[in-house]
């Protein structure tokens, strides 16, 4: 079992919206894109529209969410949309997996982080004060709907962290690395490429006990960084993927992400350890130690030897400590 993935433009998107409203159709919209989807607004009473995703992706607000639909008479066979960045689709498909212990959905992404990751692969749920992401459940949306229109409208700053993702993935893939070396493809391709990559992972891994576990790649630094440094996510990614490069000495791979790194137009001084003041260590270090892939004292990183290669390999918290903190950045 896995998702249908299309692009549409955005009066496909909004035909499709309106066809599944049948039987019924129960939203979760990131109020921020409603300016885009304004006939959505007319015509739909079964809306719960989140105007701080991020922030209310919590417990509490599922708790709002669910009340609502159940009140307004939500039933098995109908169906549950996300509309909106990562945080809102999370948010979304959880709904969609435990209202009545389980009802359809419909993921459609409208942030560029959203289109190739978050939005995508049925890791669904809500952070808790011990931590993001800990309540949750993995439920396949059965579509994902990519519209690229939605990006016209967002914020330099997460447009490069969506593409810090992309980075990712053209680590992952030479298919991917041939899209993104070359300046002239659609984005909407790259995206689509993207996509497709991941659902053919979980295709043959759906509860990440194998390969899956390759989009992990730079995510165990990179949280750290998350939420040491409050910078987003694909941000937080990238600068992962770098250290841990130096760290393990990946020469093949580090030259490969400084040219995918040029090509994508990412920012240089967003990635740099030294240019952030307020870095605390112990809070980054404490961070790593809490990270969910970690069984026992052993991390299970993703490394990449040569783009296309991705591999495993499980090391001890403290030695990968010993090799971040030996790199000049970590030293300041
Ligand atoms: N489920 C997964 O597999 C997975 C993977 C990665 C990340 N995530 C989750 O996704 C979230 C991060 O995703 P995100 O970066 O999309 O965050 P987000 O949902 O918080 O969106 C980022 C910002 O963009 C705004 N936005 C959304 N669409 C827009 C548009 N078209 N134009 C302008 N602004 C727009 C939002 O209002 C928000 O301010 C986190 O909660 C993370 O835990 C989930």
């Amino acid at each position: 079992m896995n998702s249908k993935i299309t692009a549409l433009k955005q009066l496909e998107l909004m035909n499709a919206l309106e066809n599944a409203r049948e039987p019924r159709l129960f939203s979760v919209i990131d109020l921020k894109v409603k300016n885009l989807l304004p006939q959505w607004l007319q015509f739909s009473p079964d809306v719960f529209w989140l105007n701080h995703p991020e922030e209310q992706k919590t417990i509490e607000v599922y708790e709002q969410i669910t009340s609502f639909f159940l009140k307004q008479g939500i039933q098995r066979g109908h169906t549950v949309a996300g509309i909106g960045g990562g945080a809102t689709t999370d948010m979304a498909g959880f709904v969609a997996a435990t209202i009545h212990r389980g009802v359809n959905w419909i993921s459609v992404p409208t942030t560029l982080m959203g289109m190739v990751d978050a939005g995508l692969g049925g890791k669904t749920g809500v952070n808790t004060s011990h931590g993001k992401n800990l309540l949750g459940a993995f439920h396949l949306p059965e579509h994902v709907w990519i519209c690229a229109d939605f990006l016209k409208t967002m914020s330099r700053t997460e447009i490069l962290s969506g593409r810090g993702e992309i980075l990712k993935y053209a680590l992952l893939s030479n298919e991917i690395y041939d899209l993104a070396m070359n300046t002239k493809t659609p984005m909407e391709d790259i995206i689509m490429a993207c996509a497709q990559y991941k659902m053919k992972l979980i295709g043959e891994d759906f509860k990440e006990a194998g390969n899956r576990a390759f989009l992990n790649l730079g995510h165990t630094l990179g949280h750290a960084f998350e939420h040491t440094l409050k910078i987003p996510h694909g941000i937080a990614v990238t600068m992962g993927i770098k250290y841990l490069f130096q760290a393990m000495k990946l020469e093949n791979a580090l030259a490969s992400y400084e040219l995918i790194f040029k090509s994508l137009q990412l920012d240089p001084e967003k990635v740099d350890l030294t240019n952030y003041s307020q870095f605390d260590k112990s809070a980054f270090w404490s961070a790593v130690n809490h990270d969910k892939k970690k069984t026992g004292d052993g991390l299970k990183l993703t490394l990449v030897d040569n783009v296309g290669q991705p591999r495993f390999e499980v090391l001890p918290v403290a030695k990968l400590k010993t090799l971040v903190e030996a790199l000049s950045d970590f030293k300041t």
